[in-house]
Order: structure tokens, then sequence, then C-alpha cells
């Protein structure tokens, strides 16, 4: 049975933070660290912390400006991080509420009411809570029968939930899939970190998968093959888990949230998800020049750029590798979507494309599709 991607959904806060206003936040922050330590400084007791700046941002990842739930508190630098007020049980989490609304866009685009879908999964880098599973929360948003459940794979999670979707379709225990990624990148960056303060937004994204039989929207895919990978790696971390309260000393430490060794991901994932395109491609029968278009992990415009230099042999377009990182940052998982869900309706029938995502674990996955409607 083919299995199509007959519709993608994108949610953007409203909020957005430009590197100029990231870095004047940063900056006064560095400022009144050293000003405050100043005696410690001086003694060699403490080290003084650098500034930040907009020219090396751009430089070194192409991102521009990030999207976020809350700018206010993210900005002030004596908080540096969102302020979510707790909301109570009856209401719609806020991982919930923006992962609705991106499902519910791609439901639309896909001509698919609540009844017609069978199963939800939430497939993101950071849950809100344990448990109930946020899926089974945007599952009754949706009113929604069947079931969902969550999964994160860090930066990998819409691939690894796209495979998995395909297959329960395919081995008939749903008729059709919800995939969605919401990602709050904020809530697990560490905005005192020069080294990747800028680095994430805020976004959800979400595709509907079914049976071609069924796929009657104006701007399906069929899946023609999925190939995920995972190699273990310490060079992305985040610490964060339920048994933190038991080592009360190092519960707050900053490995509690988002810590990567930036250089090195570069060198080592680089080659991992270009020979997995190529190998993958060729599995298939095809090669790099049978593709249109690369929706690639948006986390770095270099690595991107080398990625694509990799597999196609010259420097990309916008056409072939399109570029969202500058306007959204790392959205995580989101980022390919988001790439394949505003460049994907020029294509013609019959062209073929590549969505690949990479990111902690290390986990890779790449999903091959043709243009169907
Ligand atoms: N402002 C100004 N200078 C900065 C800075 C900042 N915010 N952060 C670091 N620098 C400086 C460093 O101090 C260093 O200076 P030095 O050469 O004098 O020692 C220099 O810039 C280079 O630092 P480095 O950390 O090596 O930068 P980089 O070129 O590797 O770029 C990343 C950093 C994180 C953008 C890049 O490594 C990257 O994106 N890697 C891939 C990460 C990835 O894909 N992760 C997946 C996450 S899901």
């Amino acid at each position: 049975m083919g299995i199509a991607i007959s519709g993608t959904g994108l949610h953007t806060p409203s909020q957005s933070i430009s590197n100029a206003e990231l870095v004047e936040s940063f900056n006064a922050y560095v400022r009144n660290f050293n000003e405050q330590n100043k005696d410690a400084i001086a003694r060699g007791e403490v080290e003084a912390l650098q500034e930040s700046s907009v020219e090396f941002i751009e430089k070194a990842s192409g991102i521009k400006s990030r999207y976020v739930v809350e700018k206010e508190h993210t900005l002030d630098p004596k908080i540096m991080c969102p302020r979510l007020p707790e909301r109570p049980n009856d209401e719609l989490s806020i991982l919930a509420e923006i992962g609705v609304l991106a499902a519910r866009d791609a439901m639309k685009a896909a001509d698919k009411k609540a009844e017609d879908i069978d199963a939800v999964l939430v497939a993101c880098s950071n849950l809100q809570r344990a448990y109930p599973a946020i899926a089974i929360e945007v599952q009754n948003a949706l009113g929604i029968e069947g079931f969902g459940f969550d999964m994160n794979v860090a930066c990998s999670s819409a691939t690894f939930g796209i495979q998995a979707a395909a297959d329960m379709i395919k081995a008939g225990n749903a008729r059709s899939i919800l995939v969605v990624n919401p990602e709050i990148c904020s809530g697990h960056l560490n905005f005192r970190d020069r080294d990747s303060h800028f680095i994430f937004g805020d976004v959800a994204t979400a595709a509907v998968l079914e049976p071609e039989e069924t796929a009657h929207s104006k701007d399906s895919f069929r899946i023609l093959g999925t190939r995920l990978k995972t190699a273990f790696s310490n060079n992305i971390r985040n610490n964060f888990g339920f048994l933190n309260r038991t080592s009360p000393e190092t519960a707050n430490n900053t490995d509690k949230l988002f810590v990567q060794e930036g250089r090195k991901v570069f060198k080592e994932v680089v080659p991992l998800v270009s020979d997995m395109i190529t190998s993958h491609l060729e599995d298939l029968g095809k090669n790099a020049y049978d593709l249109k278009r690369m929706w690639l992990h948006q986390a770095n415009k270099n690595m991107n750029d080398l990625i694509s230099r990799k597999v196609l042999g010259q420097d990309p377009d916008q056409d072939q590798a399109p570029v969202i990182l500058d306007e959204y940052a790392n959205t995580s998982s989101a980022g390919s979507i988001i790439a394949f869900h505003k460049y994907k309706s020029d294509m013609a029938v019959g062209d073929l494309g590549l969505i690949c995502s990479f990111g902690a674990g290390y986990s890779a996955g790449t999903v091959v599709v043709e243009k169907l409607s």
C-alpha cells in the first residue's frame, strides 16, 4: 500500500526576537555579571564573561531572528527565560495548544475531519510533562477517536514520527495519522550561554499521513521510502529528567538545559547525513540529480550548504534546499517540516524531494517523496 503525506500545517508564534534584541539582552547580562563580580575577576577567581555579537551569529549560523511564545521575560537580562504561568489541569497545556493549531492547519490542507483520523503522534524534543501524553490531549482537543502517544527523538522526531505513522498505516493499525511537532525550544535554551543563546526558536508543525487511495488534497506526496539512523553521542545533551530531584545539589545545573559541542556536531553529522542521503537514494534506484528539492533540518546554514555540496556536488540555491532558519532559527524537529510546508506547492506531479532531519542522539532520518497531486 502506498502512503501519502496529504497535508501539512504550521503555527508560528506571534512574537519574534531579532539578533540585535537578543544580543542587547545578553550583553546587558554580561556587563551586569562582570560588574557584580569585578573584584573576584580581578583576583582571578572568576572568569569575566565575553559579549556576544550579531555579526558572529549571522556568520556562524545564518540565523537572523527567531519566533518565541514569550518575549518580554526571555529578553529581560535579569530573567532570560520565558515565563509561562502554569495552567489548571482543565485548560489545554501550551504545548498541546500550539500542536492543535498546527494540526488543524494540516487537517484543513489534507481535507480531513476528526472522524477521518485514527491516531495522533506528538513527536518533539521537549515534552511538557511526563503524563498523560500530550498526544492524548491534542487528540481530545481535536475530537479524534483512536489513540495517541508521545515520542521524542530530539531534532529527528518528525521523520521518526513519519516513519512510525507510515508503518502503522501499512500494517492496518490506523487509516490516517496526524504527526504533530510542537517545539517550545526557548524553554530548554540557556539564554546566558554565549555559544548557544541564539540557536533556537519556537514553532509547531503537523502532517497528515494516509493511504494514497484516500488522499485527495491538492498538494499530496507519495512516500517512496523512509530511513532512520541513530549513533550514540554526548555532543548534544540535555540532562533534564525526573530523577534530577534525587540529586538536589546538581538539579539546576546548566546541563539540565541544551548543551552541545557545536564544532564536533558539525564535523561528525555532515558526513553521517550526506552518506545516508546518498545511500538511501541509491537503494531506491535514484540519485541526487533526480531530486527537485531537499528540505533539510534547519540548524545551521553552513552545515546545510556543506551537506548539499556533498550530495549535489554544487552550492544549493533556495529552490534546491530552501532555508527557513534565517527567520525561524533552529526549531528542532519542526525545521525540515516548516521548509517542506512552505516550499512544496510549486512542485510538479512526479517531482522528487527529500525531507531530512538530524540532531541529538545522534539521530537522523530521511523521507523520500514524490509529488502526487
Ligand atoms: N558571539 C561572538 N563570538 C562568539 C560567540 C558569540 N555568541 N560564541 C562563540 N564565539 C566565538 C568563540 O569564542 C570562538 O572564538 P575564538 O576562535 O577566539 O576561540 C569563535 O567564536 C568560534 O566559536 P565556535 O564555537 O567554534 O563557533 P562555530 O563556528 O563552531 O559556530 C555553532 C558555533 C554552534 C553555530 C556551530 O558550531 C554549529 O551550528 N554547529 C552545529 C550544531 C548543530 O547542528 N547542532 C544540532 C542542534 S539540534
